[in-house]
């Protein structure tokens, strides 16, 4: 995990096809069951039993990334079989959102942008349509009034998760505003705005940095209090919410148009550039840097690389040149560093993407391993990198 210094420049397409045979070998593996949210001991496994689902099962909040990774492997590839595996699992989302299996979380919007809202555009499946459509409305359920946010985990009287949100969500709402142009429902995609500006209001400190989770008072809508959940502590910076941030406001503001949000996503940019280590990889809490003996979280670099590419693509367009040469400059070294030194030597089954990962460190959870979420958001930044006319799922 050298400096960064002194790199040759890197063959994107190449990183890419090494990448696509991983996930047509863990395809194969799988079919249509489902891995573990992390690697146990770098490789992948059943997704363990949980109560009443049996090992495999559709359930948790990262199974979107499994097809999302498909998806992304067939559009760097035009590999045939990933479009398949993809398509593959449209029927599992179908009846999770009929059938409300596991779903009490924000994270429908991971969940069914990856799996069918993918499905529908990039293969006109009306069976994933109807799914999304399906999942929006379960996700609308949770809008708590008059606060104006969506709460994150538990059900809707849970007196611990009640007027709880959390950075993460921002990458749910772009289901809110895909629902809204395919329905025809304007209203959902100002419910998304409003959630959106919720955050960019009490989420980000005056540094730049984020809190992880965030309370409103239910019953008159007032802002609370901070606490983290996955970070070191309420008032350090959890690296993955911090990159959640700069993604996040950056893809919001594809629908909002609301040039507050590009400053948001900038500040969070700003001060996560400002806390990495030379390979350009964060320790799992920005609070730790170089010298403390602490695990990188591979992932973190991936969903911030997506998010440097995704601001500098708007700052472009702005007139804002120069801080988008920065932003895509730090990227592409970000991923650079990936390849070389985050990547396993070599294709075998069950393996991830990305090695070094961390899941939940407070919970000693995934600590040191490849995780779904980074082996999607690694093929995302190489499909941004690849071509940059790529339009997102989100
Ligand atoms: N969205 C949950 C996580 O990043 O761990």
């Amino acid at each position: 995990m050298g400096s960064l210094k002194d790199r040759p420049s890197l063959d994107w397409q190449m990183a890419a096809d090494r990448a696509a045979q991983q996930v047509a070998v863990n395809a194969a593996l799988f079919g249509e069951n489902y891995p573990g949210h992390c690697t146990d001991d770098g490789i992948y496994r059943l997704r363990p039993a949980l109560g009443v689902f049996p090992d495999g099962a559709n359930q948790g909040w990262t199974t979107g990334f499994v097809p999302g990774a498909q998806w992304a492997a067939w559009e760097l590839t035009g590999a045939e079989s990933l479009r398949d595996a993809a398509l593959g699992h449209v029927a599992s989302f179908a009846r999770r959102a009929d059938e409300r299996i596991d779903t009490q979380t924000h994270d429908l919007g991971f969940l069914y942008t990856l799996s069918c809202v993918t499905a529908w555009q990039l293969a006109g499946d009306q069976r994933a349509r109807s799914a999304a459509l399906r999942a929006a409305d379960l996700l609308l359920e949770r809008v708590l009034e008059p606060a104006g946010i969506v709460q994150a985990w538990g059900a809707p009287d849970d007196p611990a998760q009640r007027g709880r949100t959390i950075i993460d969500s921002l990458m749910n709402m772009p289901l809110l505003f895909w629902a809204a142009d395919a329905a025809g429902q304007p209203g959902l995609a100002a419910t998304a705005e409003r959630h959106v500006r919720q955050l960019r209001d009490h989420i980000i400190r005056p540094d730049g940095s984020t809190f992880h989770t965030y309370y409103w008072d239910i019953a008159t809508g007032a802002a609370l209090r901070a606490s983290t959940q996955q970070g070191l502590s309420d008032d350090s910076c959890w690296a993955r919410g911090q990159a959640w941030g700069i993604l996040g406001f950056a893809i919001n503001y594809r629908h909002c148009a609301d040039a507050s949000l590009l400053d948001a996503a900038s500040r969070c940019a700003d001060y996560y550039l400002a806390h990495l280590p030379d390979d350009g990889v964060p320790m799992w809490d920005l609070a730790f840097g170089e010298s403390d003996d602490q695990p990188r979280d591979s992932s973190a670099a991936a969903i911030a690389a997506c998010g440097l590419l995704e601001l500098a693509g708007h700052l472009d367009m702005t007139g804002s040149g120069a801080a988008a040469g920065a932003y895509r400059q730090a990227a592409e070294a970000a991923c650079a560093s990936l390849v070389s030194g985050y990547v396993p030597d070599s294709v075998e089954s069950g393996r991830p993407l990305l090695l070094h990962g961390v899941y939940d460190m407070p919970m000693g959870n995934g600590i040191d391993e490849g995780n779904l979420w980074g082996d999607y958001f690694y093929l995302e930044a190489l499909l941004r990198l690849t071509n940059t006319q790529w339009a997102p799922w989100w």
